[in-house]
């Protein structure tokens, strides 16, 4: 499978979105990473729909949307009409994840649900065979630029078996601390997407890091 890398838009330089968003479309990235924060699910607040809406503008590819806010079923219309292809909720913030889900698939988008990085694969037994994508988190949500936590290949393995076994067709996506030290043990662990966010935006060619990480899971 194409193997697929995600530049996580938190880690852009805001006062130029419109430039990184574009450097993003012209790169070898294949989805726009975007986070919103709540402040209450995690302690960071990051941004909203205004800002979504103008990535939307510009962006000429999916738009891979990562929920870490409580009671998101609130929002769910409003993510699909900013333009989310993708719609992510948390594991953790969802008391009817089933209803929720079925909810983001019935607006037209792909629905994931994400796990922090304490929580079990085994909570996802009953929901795999509804998702298009699960999203492990490799750092404890709410910032950029934080370690990778190892414990993750374990995870993402764990994921995979779960996958095959039910024959789910949901993707595996791993976020944070996502560097090219780790995406090709990730890879090859089973996951399938790749966010990728300080390690994008704060190197010195932007478009080269992607290219590279994406040499190093998919060789063209
Ligand atoms: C963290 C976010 C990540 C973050 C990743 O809560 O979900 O998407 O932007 O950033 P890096 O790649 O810097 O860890
Ligand atoms: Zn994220």
């Amino acid at each position: 499978m194409n193997k697929l890398i995600a530049p996580s838009i938190l880690a852009a330089d805001f006062g130029n979105l419109q430039r990184d968003v574009e450097m993003v479309n012209n790169s070898k990235a294949d989805w726009f990473h975007i986070d919103v924060m709540d402040g209450v699910f995690v302690p960071n607040i990051s941004f909203g729909m205004p800002v979504i809406n103008a990535i939307k503008k510009h962006a000429t590819k999916t738009m891979d949307v990562h929920l870490m806010i409580v009671n998101p079923d609130r929002y769910i219309t409003d993510f699909k009409k900013v333009g989310a292809d993708i719609l992510t909720v948390h594991y953790e913030a969802c008391s009817h994840l089933h209803r929720t889900v079925q909810a983001i698939k019935a607006e037209g988008m792909k629905a994931g649900v994400s796990l922090n990085p304490h929580t079990p694969i085994a909570v996802l037994e009953d929901i795999i065979i509804d998702l298009d994508l699960v999203l492990i988190m490799s750092v404890n949500p709410g910032f950029g630029g934080q370690s990778f936590i190892e414990n993750t290949y374990k995870k993402v393995e764990q994921l995979k078996h779960l996958i095959e076994y039910t024959g789910s067709k949901a993707i595996i996506e791993v976020d944070g601390g996502v560097t090219d030290q780790n995406i090709e043990q990730l890879s090859e662990a089973g996951a399938d997407a790749f966010v990728a966010g300080s390690f994008v935006f704060k190197s010195e060619n932007p478009t080269k890091t992607i290219e590279n990480l994406k040499n190093l899971v998919s060789p063209e």
